[in-house]
């Protein structure tokens, strides 16, 4: 039988710091490494025929890092869109950046501008990066701009499925799995809406050692999963 392979696998990218102080260095060196778990765990992806894969880059609550390293995770965040251009048009990937645009830099963001414009053709996979995001403030913003559109009257009458095309997840579908890395099982304010149905795989391994083998483990052990939806079988 042919192995199910989620549409949209989600991965809260966890352990960088923790992996760079096992090896006596500064929390950044892991961050550094962790850039190329992406780049594996996109690849494999591309090749498994994930439609989304989303990442979890930075929370709403990493801001209150020390100042140092929320500034070493947005500088990197910087290069790798100027480096991966050529590797996303390669493997025809669409990206996507979805947050608190607001609190980016100027030149972040028109960054992120430039790649979601050039890439928005691709037709492969969807690489969706949440950066300055929280699943709390996705529901209060989508809250604000159904009100705002809609009206008192028009609010009363939004039912469920209506609210996902005020999250900024709108047009995505949701995820399917839901990978968090590093031991910890834990949610940590990423999408609540969302995840409603999702099918969640924990491992120890810390992001930076999360490679494609890794992330096909976890393909495999979502394959063995029953979705029940509430239902009997
Ligand atoms: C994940 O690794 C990266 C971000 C949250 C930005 P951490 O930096 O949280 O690493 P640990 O959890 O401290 O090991
Ligand atoms: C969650 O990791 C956020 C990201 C991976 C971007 P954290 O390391 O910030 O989460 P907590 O603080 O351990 O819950
Ligand atoms: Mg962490």
């Amino acid at each position: 039988m042919e192995r199910r392979i989620p549409k949209h696998v989600s991965i809260i990218m966890d352990g960088n710091g923790r992996w760079a102080q096992a090896r006596g260095k500064e929390r950044v060196y892991g961050h550094f490494e962790g850039v190329e778990s992406v780049r594996a765990c996109t690849e494999a992806a591309v090749e498994e025929g994930v439609e989304y894969l989303s990442l979890y880059a930075f929370s709403e609550e990493n801001w209150n890092r020390p100042a140092a390293e929320v500034e070493t995770l947005m500088g990197l965040m910087m290069k790798s869109i100027e480096n991966e251009y050529e590797t996303l048009m390669r493997n025809r990937v669409r990206f996507v950046v979805l947050g608190n645009r607001e609190r980016l830099g100027a030149a972040l963001n028109a960054s992120i501008d430039t790649l979601m414009e050039q890439t928005a053709g691709n037709d492969r996979m969807t690489l969706v990066v949440f950066l300055s995001y929280s699943g709390k403030w996705d529901i209060l913003q989508a809250m604000k701009k159904a009100a705002a559109e809609l009206g008192a009257e028009g609010v009363q009458r939004l039912g469920i499925a209506d609210v996902d095309r005020y999250l900024v997840t709108a047009g995505i579908p949701d995820p399917d799995l839901l990978i968090r890395t590093s031991g910890e099982q834990r949610i940590s304010n990423y999408l609540l809406w969302q995840c409603a149905y999702t099918e969640f795989v924990f491992t120890d391994i810390l992001w930076p050692d999360f490679r494609k083998e890794a992330f096909r483990a976890a393909l495999d052990e979502y394959a063995r999963r029953d979705r029940r939806y509430g239902k009997v079988k």
